[in-house]
């Protein structure tokens, strides 16, 4: 078990599109190392998603959970999902806004608008093809972590910048307001 750094917004690796992973390359056992470690550190750190790049890695690969998260209370479970060279496309033009925050944004949030529905295409870590739909709060989480690997942070997506906040701060004056969006969303979307 090993816990990488996290890249900091500022660091150039943040900010470079990630390169394709080959089949081989993936299949090594010290990629499978590596993702072994993508994962242990996004448990450390508590996050719901964790990619490459976010390690100083400049790969496209990301990794995804939610199990009863304390960063993220209100987000509904997500089962541990490796996404290889991911690709996503929305299904139809519905958007939701979705509260964000990033382990490589310390102490920020902001409101970006997301797609409710994805269609998923990638490799799992064995290299075996994913191709699914995913909606709603889960479908906003898999579209800030895919977006890192193109060398996009959420506070680029950020409209509103007056909805920009601590933590602290949107635990006081955000959270209840956003706790019940998320129930409509997921009342409507399933997750
Ligand atoms: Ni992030």
């Amino acid at each position: 078990m090993a816990f990488l750094r996290i890249a900091q917004v500022g660091h150039p690796v943040l900010r470079a599109p990630t390169r394709e992973v080959s089949r081989d390359e993936l299949l090594s056992p010290a990629f499978q190392g590596f993702i072994d470690d993508l994962v242990d550190t996004m448990h450390e750190a508590s996050g719901a998603g964790l990619a490459a790049n976010q390690v100083y890695r400049s790969v496209r690969v990301c990794a995804i959970e939610v199990k009863d998260n304390p960063r993220y209370p209100y987000k509904p479970n997500i089962p541990l999902t490796i996404l290889v060279n991911p690709r996503l496309s929305p299904i139809g033009d519905e958007l939701f806004d979705n509260y964000e925050g990033c382990l490589s944004v310390p102490d920020l949030r902001g409101v970006v608008p997301r797609h409710a529905e994805l269609r998923v295409q990638a490799l799992d870590r064995e290299g075996a093809p994913i191709d699914t739909v995913v909606r709603g709060i889960t479908a906003g989480t898999f579209q800030h972590e895919v977006d890192h690997l193109h060398g996009k942070l959420f506070l680029d997506r950020v409209v509103d910048t007056t909805t920009l906040c601590t933590w602290k701060e949107f635990s006081r004056h955000h959270e209840a307001g956003f706790r019940e969006r998320v129930k409509a969303i997921v009342a409507r979307y399933g997750s």
